[in-house]
């Protein structure tokens, strides 16, 4: 069924309740004691349910207020949100419940690309769009979503390791041996499989370069944290931390300082960084952090400008990537970083 057709019957269901419970009303007596609570739906608005990752980053606290700034009922949206708190099966759930709900559209933010195909094609049957945001999806019928938008992953991680090869060309070291301790992000998320793969192929061909430990921080500061610290008490020196976020790079950082271990500008371990959030934009300019890469959490108008595409009966770009920058000491100031939403 296409989506005006969805829409009449939605309102043919709801004028039925409405009869329904009228009937109820007048006849049985029932009163407000045996009516059960239902919120009555605004017809206007476009509702939208959005299954959201977690809260695991400053990152996504800003793509969390993004999407919920866009879908306003202002701007004549009913957002339905769900924070699956970093569990995949959080996230089936939601996607079915709003299945359930007969929402016009679903916005999915998921955790890691695989495992989508069925409850994807439980939301093609049911004829809601669905809308990737962030990371992306690996299914085998790309039909199963309509549209996506995001960062350009693999550029951002490619854009730190140039950025690592022209610092330590500089300082003349570039053949030398270069320790690397690489912290992941959460395994299967785009994130993770892109800036890890750009960081591996920079590592084949610079025959110094060797990845000393790869640690599982889960885009947490928490458990970033946890992770450097047992790492720096098995005494192993490393020359860069490559961090897949900030809120991990804080972890770090301070795991690195109990360890009396400075770091940045002029410290014994470079740290690489992902995001640019604000606090980590001012550690930078602190020196403590060598070069933030850009990901944009932004996403709410950019989604909601998909939606408006398909309103109008248009058919939006399948994947859409979001333009990013990097930065690093020598760029930032403070005004600038006042001026940036996150
Ligand atoms: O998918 C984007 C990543 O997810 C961000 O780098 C990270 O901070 C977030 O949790």
């Amino acid at each position: 069924m296409n989506k005006t057709a969805r829409r009449r019957s939605s309102h043919i269901v709801f004028i039925l309740q409405i009869l329904i419970l009228s009937v109820c009303l007048f006849t049985a007596g029932c009163g407000r004691q045996g009516v059960p609570a239902q919120s009555v739906r605004d017809e206007k608005l476009i509702r939208v349910g959005f299954s959201q990752v977690g809260s695991e980053s400053d990152w996504r606290m800003a793509n969390t207020a993004s999407m919920i700034d866009a879908f306003s009922e202002k701007n004549g949206y009913e957002l339905i949100y769900d924070n699956a708190k970093q569990r995949q099966e959080n996230q089936l759930l939601a996607i079915r419940n709003f299945i359930q709900q007969d929402v016009d559209y679903i916005v999915l933010a998921p955790i890691a690309e695989s495992g989508w195909d069925d409850v994807l094609q439980e939301a093609k049957e049911a004829g809601i769009p669905v809308i990737i945001v962030d990371r992306q999806i690996a299914v085998k019928d790309d039909s199963l979503y309509t549209s996506w938008v995001g960062s350009n992953f693999l550029a951002e991680g490619q854009r730190a390791v140039r950025w690592l090869e022209g610092t330590i060309q500089q300082q003349g070291r570039l053949n030398r041996p270069l320790r690397i301790l690489h912290i992941q992000g959460t395994d299967g998320a785009t994130a993770q499989i892109q800036r890890t793969k750009a960081l591996d192929d920079a590592v084949r061909t610079h025959p110094g370069w060797t990845i000393v430990s790869k640690l599982k921080g889960e885009y947490t500061e928490a458990k970033a944290y946890e992770l450097v610290r047992d790492f720096l008490e098995t005494g192993e020196k490393i020359d860069v931390i490559y961090s897949e976020n900030d809120n991990m790079s804080f972890g770090a950082i301070r795991a690195l300082e109990e360890a009396g271990i400075c770091c940045g500008k002029d410290g014994d371990v470079m740290i690489i960084s992902f995001d640019a959030v604000r606090e980590a934009l001012e550690l930078c300019l602190q020196g403590k952090i060598d070069i933030c890469v850009e990901c944009n959490p932004l996403h709410g108008p950019r989604v909601a400008a998909l939606i408006s595409q398909l309103e109008a009966g248009e058919t939006p770009a399948k994947l859409t990537y979001v333009d990013e920058t990097f930065f690093s000491s020598g760029v930032l100031s403070e005004e600038l970083i006042k001026e940036r939403e996150y």
